[in-house]
This record gives structure tokens, C-alpha cells and sequence, in this order.
């Protein structure tokens, strides 16, 4: 496995006190795939993202490349593992520095990690902008001076030009016009494609990531609720908060809508059980006592919803309107 996280913890103490933004998360990427993680604002994707660069330090768990936990390594040790997992991030202006040239820009990180002469890198950054569709005239402009759009495509280039193998994109074009994002989309996934890279495609857009990721993992308070294969999206998602997502575009292509802030739970005191239960339309006793563990439901598919674990069984002979049951895969 190329990239394996493992019990992901991220925590941030503030004066109201612990909040826990990423709590016991795992997941896996492999090599060339992409993974969609999908889930409303403040649920700590962005969290997750920079707890695995190591942006951040984790509160606790483990993050492994090609098997080594970096959290062993010293700084000076993490650098050329930093060099294969390279970060894009939701706003294009801020990640850029404001008074170096796109060439500076470009060329710094090849230095950091001591890729080529310096003629090398020179040819290296024009390729770059060619792959990513910017004029060669572009180089010496300062960020300032380009739109949106040409930003975003400098970022990804930057990202780019050390040969990441993973590739973590942060919401990578909320911030610029409609009629931008989808070039901008399909830039980065040809570009990846084309590069065997792995993906990490944070966002709350439900119908990019069903478009774009291989499998997609959907996030609810600092914990994924269920991760399925793209295939199994819209006709055998399982659990209730991804229905919801499902259900609340109304022309799939829409933007999610927001849930109002009485329906969300308080991040410092989740609730105990499942966070979804004060939202979910099948709740039941259990919800409210112990939190549902991630279980498979078959192929690359699992779920964490007591609708769909063994001691619910018992229990939803009760409920009036149960959700399905059986593996969603049965048919
Ligand atoms: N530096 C910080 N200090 C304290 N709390 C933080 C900090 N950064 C994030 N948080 C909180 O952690 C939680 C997760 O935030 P995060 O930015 O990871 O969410 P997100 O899913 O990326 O949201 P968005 O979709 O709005 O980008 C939120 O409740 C947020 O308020
Ligand atoms: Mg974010």
C-alpha cells in the first residue's frame, strides 16, 4: 500500500477548550488511485490533509508511505519522504508567495530537495507551465499579476514539479469561477493520471468527487462514515448522512446544501454513540450509546451505521421505516 494512515488523531486546544477535528481516522491510497473525501464544512478534512504532509502534528495515529511510519523520522530524515507527498490547497493567491516571481516559485522546491542544475531546473519549470497550460512569458510575473485560474495552475505545477506519488488536493477550485473549475479539474486528473500519481481529493462537492475519485470516503465529524467505490455512489450508498448528501442535490452537479447550525453537533462535546444521530432520520437507541464501527459490506465497501451491524439487527425489528439492511450489494 502506498499510503496508509492509521488512527489519525488531530486535536486543537483552544480556550473552550479540546476540539477533536480529526478522531481515529484511517484510510488507504494506492498508487495512481484517486481517493474523493467528501463531507461538510468544519468536519476536518483540511485537518486530515495537512496531519498527513505533516503540516500539522498528528495528536495521535500513524501515517505510513511505502511503509514507513513518518512519524519516526526526525525532521532532517522526513524531507526527501515530504518530497513524494505534495499538498494543493483551497486558495491560490495565499499559498503563493507574494513577492517571488512564478519562476522563483516554481524553482525553490527543486532546490529544497536538490532536484538538478540550475539549467536543469530552468528547463524543468518551462515544461512545467507548458503541462500545465500557462505561457512561458507567465514565469516572471508575481502572483498578483495573474487571475485565479493561472494561480491555481501555478500551484499545481509547484506541486507537481518534485514528482509527488501522492498528491493531496484541498478543495483545489472552490475558490475560482464556475466556468474555470472544471478545467481546472480535468487538468489535475489528466496530469495525474498521466503521472500514475495517488490522490487525496478533499471537497464538499459531492458531484466532483463522484466524477473524479476511484473510491470516496465521506467524512462526519472528524470520523469517515462510509467509504464505497465510485460505481456505488448514487444507487448503493448506505449510510443515512451520505443519502442525506445524495438527497440534497437536487440536479446532481449542485452544490450541497448547508445543514442549519441547530442539526449540527458541538465538536468540543460530540455526542456519545453515533455523532450522526441528533440527523438521522433512522436513529435508534443504540445511536445514542455506542459509537458504530466501520464494517464491510462487500468489495470495497464498508459503512460505519448500526443499521448495518450485527446487535442493530435485533433492535430495528422495531423501528417503523427501517433503511435496508441487507448488503447493498446483494442485487
Ligand atoms: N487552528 C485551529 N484552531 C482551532 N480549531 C481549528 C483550527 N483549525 C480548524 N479548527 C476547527 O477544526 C474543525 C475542522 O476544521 P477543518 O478546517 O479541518 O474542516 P474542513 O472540513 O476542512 O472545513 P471546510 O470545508 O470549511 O474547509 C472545525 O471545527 C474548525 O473550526
Ligand atoms: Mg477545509
Amino acid at each position: 500500500m502506498l499510503l496508509e494512515v492509521d488512527n489519525l488523531s488531530v486535536r486543537y486546544t483552544t480556550r473552550r477548550g479540546v476540539l477533536s477535528a480529526v478522531d481515529g481516522l484511517s484510510l488507504q491510497l494506492r498508487r495512481g488511485e484517486t481517493l474523493g473525501l467528501v463531507g461538510e464544512s468544519g468536519c476536518g478534512k483540511s485537518s486530515l490533509g495537512k496531519a498527513i504532509v505533516r503540516l500539522i502534528e498528528p495528536a495521535e495515529g500513524t501515517v505510513r508511505l511505502d511503509g514507513q511510519d513518518l512519524g519516526a523520522l526526525t525532521q532532517r530524515q522526513r524531507l526527501p519522504w515530504r518530497r513524494r507527498m505534495q499538498m494543493v490547497f483551497q486558495d491560490p493567491l495565499s499559498a503563493l508567495d507574494p513577492r517571488k516571481t512564478v519562476r522563483r516559485s516554481l524553482t525553490l522546491p527543486l532546490e529544497v530537495h536538490r532536484v538538478g542544475t540550475p539549467a536543469e531546473r530552468r528547463e524543468r519549470v518551462d515544461a512545467l507551465l507548458h503541462q500545465v497550460g500557462l505561457a512561458a512569458t507567465l514565469a516572471e510575473r508575481m502572483p498578483h499579476e495573474l487571475s485565479g485560474g493561472q494561480r491555481q495552475r501555478v500551484n499545481i505545477a509547484r506541486a507537481l514539479s518534485v514528482n509527488p506519488d501522492v498528491l493531496i488536493c484541498d478543495e483545489p477550485v472552490s475558490a475560482l469561477d464556475v466556468s474555470l473549475q472544471a478545467q481546472v479539474l480535468n487538468l489535475l486528473s489528466d496530469l495525474q493520471r498521466e503521472r500514475g500519481i495517488a490522490c487525496l481529493f478533499i471537497s464538499h462537492d459531492l458531484a466532483a468527487v463522484g466524477y473524479l475519485a476511484d473510491r470516496i470516503a465521506v467524512m462526519y465529524l472528524g470520523q469517515i462514515v462510509e467509504i464505497l467505490p465510485r460505481e456505488a455512489l448514487w444507487r448503493h450508498a448506505a449510510h443515512p448522512y451520505t443519502q442525506l448528501l445524495i438527497d440534497s442535490i437536487p440536479a446532481r452537479g449542485a452544490r450541497l446544501a448547508a445543514p442549519s447550525s441547530a442539526e449540527l453537533p458541538d465538536p468540543y462535546a460530540p455526542p456519545r454513540g453515533c455523532r450522526f444521530q441528533q440527523r438521522c432520520p433512522h436513529a435508534m437507541p443504540l445511536c445514542g450509546e455506542q459509537p458504530p464501527e466501520l464494517v464491510p459490506l462487500g468489495g470495497a465497501h464498508a459503512v460505519a451505521c448500526h443499521l448495518y451491524g450485527r446487535e442493530a439487527r435485533a433492535q430495528v425489528s422495531n423501528v417503523s421505516n427501517p433503511a435496508p439492511i441487507a448488503s447493498v450489494h446483494d442485487a
